[in-house]
């Protein structure tokens, strides 16, 4: 290494400065060691200036300058046993603490010079630092990114339970802003979207509900900390459904006060008129109960007056023909106390119908047959000569497995029924279909034009003497016996109605399965 090669190459003492000022800059720290290669391969005339990292995982070559030297040969040279100069080689550890980062490696063909050694140090220990720093920031950097991943993902989850709940749920702070609003929530009856519903106060994407009462219903959960549960009727979709709100309080943090309330709307439609349907056919059953034990009762004392009445116009005309003279009042006075038994037995004996409705036979029977007899019975009477009396009978539709005499019955009472309701003229119209899909009962409407039923009249309708048609008109029997005798058959009657709108009356049969 004569002075020549000195001078050729720059000062080792500017070399330092400038890698010095290298690693002091914001670029990347794989640029700037490149870079700090570059000086010294330039400044030394080095034909090989490599740098090694071991990460914990092993070895890897970060960056290197000049061809010469194989990754084999530099291992061959023991890298983590410490500094070493072996001729034109020199190789400095990378270490940060009790970290061992690598080693810097620089060849020199010629051989070094000692100024050239003690800059080769210096660099390795300005680099040291420098790329422990960077590997501490890139594994934070990919801890971060891993965590943030993570955290996108647990969102990402907890969003699509949210949203694949069948409930509306949305969640508001304690200023009535909402942070959750799930898909569901979005296709409710005000259809708002999350991106419009999201930051926005409750009371301003809800407009349409009482502000004050939505308020107090909240507020009564903040206050409390207890959930609330209650029905709501909503007719937003165009028919009347059931919805059931829960407002559930809920705690960012254990211990402190509520901090938002999650709201759920679920549709209960469905579930309350299956409710209603129970609770109907239980208070019917009920009520045939009584009716049984009433008819019990009433039967034989019926039949003894009946008797005595029989035996006491025998004896009144006995003592006619005999020459007494009664007042003709007693025999009037029999007669009526004969009809009004006759009409009590009457009554009884639809009771019986009511309350045991099953004991008649049962075979194949055509509802469409039913409906032509019943029809052929009734249009010559003067209530139905002034209707016209369309009918869509299915032809294919099955038969069922039932008693014609009662079925007969309770097609001409729900047609009595529809005649009555129509004030004016108009169409009382007949239809019978197909179950949708095969084991879907049979239907049979009656539809009429007629004056329709009160809301506070519908559920009473079904029960045995409830009538609105006035004293002598009805008895508030047919609709009841109907009911009895349709159960009894497997099926299902009900109703559809609004005043001034008409009424539909639908008979669902189980169709008889095919022999
Ligand atoms: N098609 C209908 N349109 C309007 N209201 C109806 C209709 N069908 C039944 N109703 C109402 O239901 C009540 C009960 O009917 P139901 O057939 O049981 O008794 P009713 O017709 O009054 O007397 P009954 O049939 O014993 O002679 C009726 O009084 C009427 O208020
Ligand atoms: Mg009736």
């Amino acid at each position: 290494m004569g002075t020549t090669e000195m001078e050729t190459a720059a000062s080792p003492l500017s070399l330092v400065a400038d890698v010095a000022t290298c690693l002091g800059g914001e670029a990347d720290i794989v640029k700037r060691t490149t870079q700090v290669l570059g000086l010294l391969t330039r400044a030394l005339g080095a034909s090989e200036a490599s740098l090694w990292l071991s990460t914990p995982q092993g070895l890897v070559l970060a960056a290197r300058a000049g061809v010469h030297t194989t990754p084999a040969e530099l291992l061959a040279a023991h890298l983590e046993t410490g500094a070493m100069d072996s001729g034109p080689m020199v190789m400095r550890p990378l270490s940060a603490g009790t970290r061992h980062l690598g080693a810097l490696v620089v060849r020199i063909e010629r051989g070094f010079w000692p100024d050239a050694s003690m800059a080769v140090t210096a660099i390795a220990s300005m680099l040291a630092p420098a790329l422990a720093h960077a590997e501490q920031t890139r594994a934070f950097k990919a801890d971060v990114e891993k965590r943030t991943r993570q955290v996108e993902e647990e969102r990402r989850f907890i969003h699509s339970v949210v949203d694949s709940l069948p409930v509306s749920l949305y969640v508001v702070d304690r200023d009535f802003r909402i942070s959750v609003w799930n898909r569901t929530r979005e296709g409710g009856s005000q259809g708002v979207r999350r991106e419009q519903a999201l930051g926005k106060t409750i009371f301003e994407i809800l407009h349409r509900a009482p502000a004050e009462k939505l308020r107090t219903e909240l507020d009564e959960v903040f206050r409390t900390g207890r959930m609330q549960q209650f029905n709501m009727e909503s007719r937003a979709t165009g028919e009347p459904r059931t919805y059931r709100i829960t407002k559930i309080p809920m705690q960012l943090v254990e211990g402190e006060p509520i901090s938002h309330v999650i709201t759920i709307g679920e549709d209960v439609s469905d579930m309350a008129v299956t409710q209603q349907r129970i609770a109907q056919a239980e208070r019917l059953a009920a009520m045939g109960q009584m009716a049984a034990g009433v008819m019990h009762e009433v039967n034989n004392p019926l039949a003894t007056i009946a008797a005595c009445t029989e035996n006491l116009g025998g004896q009144l005309s006995d003592l006619d023909r005999g020459g007494a003279s009664l007042p003709p009042v007693m025999h009037e006075m029999l007669r009526t106390i004969g009809t009004e038994v006759e009409r009590c037995k009457g009554i009884v004996g639809s009771l019986l119908e009511f309350s045991r409705p099953g004991s008649r036979e049962k075979s194949a029977v055509s509802m469409n047959t039913i409906i032509e007899q019943a029809l052929s019975l009734l249009k010559h009477q003067a209530q139905f000569k002034r209707l016209s009396l369309p009918t869509f009978l299915d032809p294919e539709l099955p038969t069922v497995d039932g008693n014609a005499e009662q079925l007969l019955q309770v097609v001409i009472a729900l047609l009595q029924n529809a005649a009555d309701a129509m004030t004016h003229d108009g169409a009382v119209t007949v239809r019978t279909r197909r179950g949708a899909a095969a084991g879907d009962p049979l239907v049979v409407e009656v539809i009429d034009e007629g004056q329709g039923i009160a809301r506070s009249d519908l559920p009473h309708i079904f029960e045995p003497f409830f009538s609105t048609k006035g004293p002598g008109r009805g008895s508030g029997l047919g609709l009841s016996i109907c009911y009895a005798i349709v159960s009894d058959h497997g099926g299902r009657l009900e109703v559809d109605s609004a005043v001034g709108a008409g009424s539909t009356f639908r008979i669902l049969l189980p169709g008889a399965t095919p022999q």
